[in-house]
């Protein structure tokens, strides 16, 4: 079954065509991050006009690339939240239009839960359920069980921040450009090559030991304000700083995801969302829940450029959890939950 997929939930424009929830046949992506860097940050209504501009080439050339007419595509699928309201209406008008004008059926897909699915892909080993779901995103952080395709308990998240907005939140304070979770991670490694071994534990991990598994990362923006301010910066400063950051961020991801596992013995791990993209955490989980590890679930990761928003796991979702519905009840939800 080929579906056409097409994801704008946030500054990305992506369109994909993924055969059977597993084979990539193109991937096409336009962003407007370097517009975001100017800004610091994104503005939503920046996003989507940049998205306005994007849609129709981006569809084009995964259509193209692949050697595919929209004849060919049995269905269509379509972020439909959570996300920037504006953004998601790109993506979700446009797939509408075209669903009804080919009379192809429409899936819309819940973007968390289509980030899970990028492990899915391109892959003779895919997860095996029970398995814990973990998305780490720029809007999100959630943990849930997966205990079949459509079938998930949410097992805890965020109190406040996600885990990527706390990079981007204090990569902002230490002058490092949007996106800030690659910059801190860059400065960061820095740091780490010469200080080989050196203590990070400047800064708080709240929540850490509680018993549930529930994450606060507001403050950790605080802390690094309280350390920065008045202060001039050089730029082995920062790196030390990303360093701390990095390190407290991915220790408490690490111990509730370690703590998740314990209490519900899952068969896999997946861990998913632009976070997942980062070195120190996919070591450090390659440690804990490698092939080498027994009895330990097995540990499914995105390749890199799966783990931040595109289209070809919106597909593959679409295909694992087929509900089409008739175009003119689809719509966006920018609020949407992980289990809605
Ligand atoms: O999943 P995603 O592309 O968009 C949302 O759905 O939010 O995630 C974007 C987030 C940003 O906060 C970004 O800073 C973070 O993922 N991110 C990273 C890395 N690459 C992207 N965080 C830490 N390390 C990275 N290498
Ligand atoms: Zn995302």
């Amino acid at each position: 079954m080929l579906i056409l997929g097409i994801e704008t939930s946030c500054d990305e424009t992506s369109c994909a065509l993924v055969e059977d929830g597993k084979k990539i046949l193109s991937d096409a992506i336009a962003t407007s991050a370097e517009i975001h860097k100017k800004t610091g940050g994104i503005i939503p209504e920046n996003a989507a006009r940049k998205q306005v501009e994007f849609m129709l080439p981006v569809i084009e050339e995964a259509l193209s690339s692949s050697h595919k007419e929209l004849s060919d595509i049995y269905a269509i699928a379509v972020t439909s939240g959570p996300g920037l309201i504006g953004s998601l209406l790109v993506g979700v008008e446009t797939a509408k239009t075209m669903a009804t004008i080919s009379k192809k059926p429409l899936v819309p897909v819940n973007h968390l839960v289509g980030h899970l699915y990028a492990t899915w892909l391109e892959t003779e080993n895919p997860p095996q359920f029970p398995a814990l779901g973990v998305v780490v995103s720029g809007g999100h952080t959630d943990i849930v069980l997966m205990k079949a395709h459509g079938k998930f308990e949410w097992v805890g998240g965020t109190r406040d921040d996600a885990a990527g907005e706390a990079f981007d939140k204090t990569a902002r304070l230490l002058g490092l450009p949007y996106p800030g979770g690659p910059a801190i991670s860059k400065a960061s490694a820095r740091y780490r090559e010469k200080n080989k071994g050196a203590k990070l534990e400047l800064f708080p991990r709240p929540l850490i030991d509680s018993t549930d598994f529930d994450f606060s990362f507001s403050g950790l923006k605080t802390a690094v304000l309280r350390e920065v301010e008045g202060k001039k910066l050089t730029e082995a400063d920062v790196d030390r700083y990303a360093a701390e950051v990095e390190e407290a961020i991915v220790m408490l991801l690490l111990t509730k995801v370690k703590k998740a596992c314990v209490r519900f013995n899952p068969k896999s791990l997946i861990i998913a969302g632009g976070v997942s993209a980062n070195s120190l955490f996919r070591h450090n989980l390659e440690a804990s829940f490698g092939p080498t590890k027994k009895d330990q679930p097995s540990l499914h990761i995105p390749e890199i450029k799966h783990c931040t928003d595109n289209a070809s796991y919106i597909a593959a979702c679409a295909f694992y959890n087929y509900q089409p519905l008739s175009p003119n009840k689809v719509q966006v939800n920018p609020n949407l939950g992980i289990t809605d």
